[in-house]
């Protein structure tokens, strides 16, 4: 992938940088050295936590990606077959400018960030996720919303010639998703198209995904396809499945338990056996940034 100043994603952070980042900036001469690295450092976000990244590795070796399989390596072993480019997303119901863009048109004149950002899966494990991506407020105000709009509907790509799971029928598909307009409008929710100064590995959503950080990892979608703005609450992928476990909107409570398991604490991938669980936070700790968006809403109901 380029971009549209010429640059590709390696000339922006080469990984082994990246991998390196905390020894780099022990040095100071090898952060003047390093050009590349300081481009990224121009990038970085208010909204990122200064938590340690889990390893490129972790992130993409433990993923949910039910398109290549229920199994978390099934989408690193499976992916491979997945090709992402071209990718266009189609644009469509209450919006000005509806229509088919390509990805490479999208991504003309977008500013990316590096957003550091927990993630919290619903089955309770989290992870440390250095993204790239843009804000999704950015895409939606380009194609001009209108006021009838209430929510945001995201689908993934069906493509089961490349997609063993979607071939054996795990899920309905596509693979479906919503926000309410505010929420989608709020500076965390991104799209991302890296993670780590690469392009988005296929198993983590290639080659541009959804990251709403304050809700379970499952609104998260993958390799999105078509972005609708809807009157109406949109049918999402988990909630078809089943309502009683999954609700719309899905925001991380330690006080909302899983009907099977409790939600009060979570486990680091990549912590160590020794380490314990941690508590799980409200909001996922981004509650300064969104709990204003629930003021009213009875979260224990309306989960
Ligand atoms: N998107 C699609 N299309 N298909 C999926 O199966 N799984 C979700 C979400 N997005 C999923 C998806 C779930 S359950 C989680 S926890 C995250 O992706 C996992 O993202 P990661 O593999 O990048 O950690």
């Amino acid at each position: 992938m380029k971009f549209s100043n010429g640059l590709k994603w390696s000339d922006v952070t080469p990984r082994a940088d990246w991998l390196n980042r905390r020894q780099l900036i022990a040095s100071a001469a090898a952060l003047l050295a390093t050009p590349a690295l300081a481009k990224i450092e121009a990038a970085k976000s208010i909204y990122s936590t200064d938590e340690e990244p889990n390893t490129f590795d972790q992130i993409t070796s433990y993923n949910n990606f039910y398109e290549f399989g229920y199994d978390k390596a099934d989408p690193a072993r499976y992916s491979s077959r997945f090709t992402v480019d071209p990718w266009s997303i189609q644009i469509d119901g209450l919006v000005d400018k509806p229509g088919t863009y390509d990805l490479s048109d999208i991504l003309k004149g977008v500013a990316l960030e590096e957003r550091i950002y927990r993630f919290r899966c619903v089955e309770a494990w989290s992870m440390i996720v250095p993204w790239i991506g843009f804000e999704l407020k950015t895409l939606l105000d380009r194609v001009g919303v209108q006021s009838s709009a209430k929510y945001v509907a995201f689908e993934t790509i069906v493509r089961p010639e490349e997609m063993p799971g979607q071939e054996a029928g795990l899920l309905n598909w596509p693979y479906r998703e919503g926000l309410r307009l505010d929420e989608a409008m709020n500076p965390l929710t991104i799209l991302a198209t890296g993670l780590y100064g690469e392009p988005m590995p296929k198993q983590n959503g290639a080659p541009i995904r959804l990251v709403v950080p304050w809700k379970y990892g499952f609104k998260s979608i993958k390799s999105i396809v078509r972005i609708s703005l809807v009157a109406d609450q949109p049918k999402t992928t988990w909630q078809m499945q089943n309502a009683r476990e999954y609700g719309f909107y899905s925001n991380v409570n330690p006080k909302v338990d899983h009907p099977r398991w409790s939600q009060a604490s979570e486990r680091r991938v990549g912590a160590g056996i020794f380490a314990g669980r941690q508590d799980t936070l409200m909001f996922n700790g981004y509650a300064d940034q969104v709990a204003a968006l629930y003021a009213g809403q009875d979260l224990a109901k309306d989960y």
